[in-house]
C-alpha cells in the first residue's frame, strides 16, 4: 500500500529520500486523469502536486486515509483548501520558496518588452540589422505599478527600484505604513488610480472568486497611451479579450503574460502579435526555486507523517482527523 501520492512531475533528492522512508506512487501524468486520481488515493496519507492535479472535494471523500495535502508552490486555485479542512488535513505549501525566480521573470519581462530582446532577436536571426525599428525605452525613471504587494509584489518593486523606477502599489490587506512599502519608498494607491499613473503594470494577484476577471477593460481604458502591462501570477484575473483590445486599440504598446486563463491556451489573437511575449508558466521554473520548493514540501509531508506539525501550512498544521482502518 503506497504511503503518498505524487500525481505530477516532482524529483529531486528531496523526493528520493521520502522514497527510503515511505512507499512513493509516483505518477507524474496522474493529474490528468480524475478517475485515476481517486482509483489510486485511496489508500495513500499523503498527497504532492503542483498546479494541475484538481483536488476537489470528490477526491478528498475518497481518500479516507488522507492525511496531508502538499502542494509544491504557492498558488493554491487547484486545492479546495476549505474542503480540505474541514476534512482535517493538513495543507501544506511553500509561500516562499519561488518568490525570488517569479520577481527575476518579471524584471525579465519589462526589459524584454521595452527593449523588443525576442522581437529584435528573431528579427536579426532573419539576416536582419534594424537599428532604428528597435529603438527602446529605459526603465530608468519610469513608474511600476504592482498590483498585489506580497512577497513576489514587493521583490518585483525592490528590483526595479534599483533600475530607478518608482513604485505605486495597491493591495487591499497593506496600509499606508506598511513597513515593506516604507523600504520601496512606494506610494499605496487604490487600482484606478494605479493603472492611470504606471508606465508598467505588474499583477501579482492570487486566483480567488474575487479577483477572478479583476484586470479588465476599465483598468486598460485607464492607463497611459504607450504602457505595458505584464501578468506572472495567475492567467484568471486578468480578461484577456479585454487585453487584446487593449492591445489592438494601441493603448497598451506591449503584454507579456508568463500565466493564461486556461492553461495550455488555445492558440488564438495574441500569440500572433509581436508586442506580446508568451510564457508557459515558468516563473518558477528555475532550478534554484525547485530544489527549495521541492525540499521544503518534502519535509512537511515528512513532518505530518511523522506525527510532527507542518512547518508551513494554510490552516492547521496537524492533521485533525484518524485514518480510517
Ligand atoms: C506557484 O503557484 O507556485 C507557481 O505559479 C508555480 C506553480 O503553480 O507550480
Amino acid at each position: 500500500m503506497p504511503d503518498i501520492l505524487i500525481s505530477e512531475a516532482i524529483e529531486g533528492s528531496a523526493v528520493d529520500a521520502l522514497r527510503s522512508r515511505f512507499d512513493v506512487l509516483y505518477l507524474p501524468d496522474a493529474w490528468k486523469s480524475p478517475q485515476l486520481l481517486i482509483d489510486k488515493i485511496r489508500c495513500c496519507h499523503a498527497l504532492l502536486v503542483r498546479n494541475q492535479t484538481p483536488v476537489t472535494a470528490e477526491l478528498i471523500d475518497a481518500a479516507p486515509q488522507l492525511l496531508v495535502i502538499g502542494r509544491a508552490g504557492v498558488g493554491l486555485d487547484n486545492v479546495d483548501v476549505e474542503y480540505a479542512r474541514q476534512a482535517g488535513i493538513v495543507v501544506a505549501f511553500t509561500p516562499d520558496q519561488n518568490a525570488i525566480s517569479v520577481a527575476e521573470l518579471a524584471l525579465g519581462l519589462m526589459l524584454s518588452l521595452v527593449r523588443f530582446i525576442p522581437v529584435a532577436d528573431r528579427d536579426t536571426k532573419a539576416g536582419n540589422w534594424n537599428r532604428r525599428r528597435f529603438i527602446g525605452s529605459e526603465l530608468y525613471g519610469k513608474t511600476l505599478g504592482i498590483v498585489g504587494a506580497g512577497k513576489i509584489g514587493y521583490l518585483t518593486a525592490r528590483r526595479a527600484r534599483a533600475f530607478g523606477m518608482s513604485v505605486l502599489a495597491c493591495d487591499p490587506f497593506l496600509s499606508p505604513d506598511n513597513v515593506l512599502l516604507a523600504d520601496l519608498q512606494a506610494e499605496l494607491v487604490a487600482m484606478e488610480e494605479l493603472f492611470a499613473r504606471a508606465d508598467i503594470v505588474s499583477c501579482h494577484l492570487p486566483a480567488s472568486p474575487q479577483t477572478s476577471g479583476l484586470v479588465n477593460f476599465a483598468c486598460f481604458e485607464r492607463m497611459k497611451p504607450g504602457s505595458y502591462f505584464i501578468n506572472t501570477s495567475r492567467g484568471k484575473v486578468v480578461s484577456e479579450p479585454d487585453l487584446l483590445a487593449a492591445l489592438k486599440s494601441g493603448r497598451l504598446a506591449g503584454a507579456a503574460l508568463d500565466v493564461r486563463a486556461t492553461e495550455p491556451p488555445q492558440q488564438g489573437e495574441l500569440e500572433s502579435m509581436p508586442n506580446v511575449i508568451l510564457m508557459p508558466h515558468v516563473g518558477a521554473w528555475t532550478h534554484e526555486a525547485q530544489g527549495r520548493v521541492t525540499v521544503a514540501i518534502c519535509e512537511d509531508i515528512t513532518r505530518v507523517l511523522e506525527g510532527r506539525p507542518a512547518l508551513s501550512s494554510v490552516h492547521q498544521a496537524t492533521p485533525q482527523r484518524l485514518p480510517v482502518r
